[in-house]
């Protein structure tokens, strides 16, 4: 006979310990609504992953807020501007002057951090390990989560599930047919390193290059994050580090030849696509699907881990909403309200990419309007306040 299914109760069952879940995880225990968090991967492996690492000013205030931002106030470089390098001419952008905010670099593994140990210190649980994940009955009052954990089968009965499993989860795919998908992919990836070496600016450097777009960013005062833009279908392989330090030499020389980058021991080395993507809505009955799960940006703009953050607060206020007076109106309007930030920051992290990169194939009048542009934006105080008022991040609204 096949062993029993244990079964367990909660109000909110997450379904991803990523940005998304655990923001979520912690705002409805700070209401006192209790949430159980399934993850497929270990502690060790989500508090190590290497995502992004730039937080708006919003962001930071909300975790201040929820009381987890004291290592990120600590440990954080604030930032009051960026920089974009063309024509090996640097070109300040100025948040502080400009919209008077700020952005705070802190690597996503270290807010996941903060986040599991917040979560686990107040003694809320949070599977780890959990495995072939499934969502059932999402229409009914009662939508299960069912998983194994240490061979053992558990289903999980809930009020509401949060699909916050990423992009490669399993929420969004088990609604797919109830959804509108929008996407695009674009003919780059970016090549990543994490070096041993002191950052060679104190503030962020987007070069747009004749051999393509490179960043420069950071993790703390000794090491340096850095990007070049390579072919989506590149072999990590042929990629050594010499060569990776040569394309980045090059394409961070101002024409004076006076900057200077600093090189060190290489430590973690990645390739990543580049995407854009929305489904709509983010809501399928009682499963509501936030962060990654439910939409992705390409990097350019930092801006994945800010719209998980905030889909995460509209999501827990709406089910605060919900638990202390029955009002469904915030649930009833989740999706549009989500998706109405999702796509301005969708059209931001768009135009830095193709203001940023080569693209494959441009004619020689698409390079010139590129330029042009960029001269456009690092030159009119207007431009450069609407850049700075999308990177510092949009208005929190609801
Ligand atoms: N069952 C349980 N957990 C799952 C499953 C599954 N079937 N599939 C995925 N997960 C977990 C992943 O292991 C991951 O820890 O869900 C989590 C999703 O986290 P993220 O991918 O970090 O997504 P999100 O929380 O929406 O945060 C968005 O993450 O992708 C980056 O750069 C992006 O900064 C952005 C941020
Ligand atoms: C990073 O530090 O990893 C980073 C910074 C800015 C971006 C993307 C990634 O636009």
């Amino acid at each position: 006979m096949a062993d029993p299914i244990k079964v367990g109760r909660t109000q909110v069952g997450i379904v991803g310990a990523g940005p998304a879940g655990l923001i979520l995880a912690h705002l409805l225990h700070l209401e006192g609504i209790d949430s159980v968090v399934l993850e497929m991967r270990t502690r060790k492996y989500i508090e190590e992953r290497v995502r992004a690492g730039v937080l708006e000013q919003g962001t930071v205030e909300l975790l201040a807020d929820m009381g987890v931002g004291d290592r990120l106030k600590r440990e954080g470089l604030v930032h009051h501007g960026v920089e974009f390098r063309f024509n090996g001419q640097g070109h300040h952008i100025d948040f502080q002057a400009l919209v008077g905010r700020s952005i705070t670099i802190y690597a996503q593994q270290e807010v996941v951090k903060d986040l599991v140990a917040a979560r686990l210190a107040s003694g809320a649980p949070i599977v780890f390990e959990a495995a072939d994940v499934t969502v059932h009955e999402l229409t009914s009052k009662s939508p299960k989560i069912r998983y194994r954990k240490d061979g053992v089968e558990h289903e999980l009965v809930c009020d509401f599930i949060a699909g916050c499993d990423g992009f490669h989860g399993v929420c969004r795919a088990s609604i797919e047919k109830s959804l509108t998908m929008y996407e695009r992919t674009y003919p780059f990836a970016w090549l990543g390193i994490l070096a041993q070496a002191p950052p060679s600016s104190h503030e962020l450097i987007y070069a747009n290059h004749e051999l393509g777009f490179a960043l420069l960013s950071m993790r703390s005062p000794e090491i340096s994050r850095l990007y070049i833009q390579c072919d989506p279908d590149e072999d990590i392989a042929n990629w050594p580090d010499a060569r990776i330090w040569e394309q980045l030499h090059l394409r961070f020389a101002t024409r004076d030849g006076k900057w200077k980058l600093t090189e060190g021991p290489v430590i973690q080395k990645n390739i990543a696509e580049m995407r854009s993507f929305v489904a709509d809505p983010m809501q399928y009955g009682r499963l509501f699907l936030a962060g990654d799960a439910a939409h992705i940006v390409p990097p350019t703009g930092a801006k994945g881990l800010n719209l998980a953050a905030t889909d995460a607060r509209v999501l827990a206020r709406a089910l605060a909403n919900f638990y202390s007076s029955g009002n469904t109106d915030l649930m009833d309007r989740y999706s549009q309200i989500c998706l109405r930030r999702c796509w301005k920051v969708q059209h931001f992290s768009w135009w830095m990419t193709s203001m940023l990169h080569r693209i494959p194939g441009e004619s020689a009048f698409d390079r010139q309007r590129q330029l042009a542009e960029l001269d456009y934006v690092t030159s009119s105080r207007a431009a450069s306040t609407a850049l700075a008022e999308h990177y510092t991040g949009l208005p929190f609204t609801i």
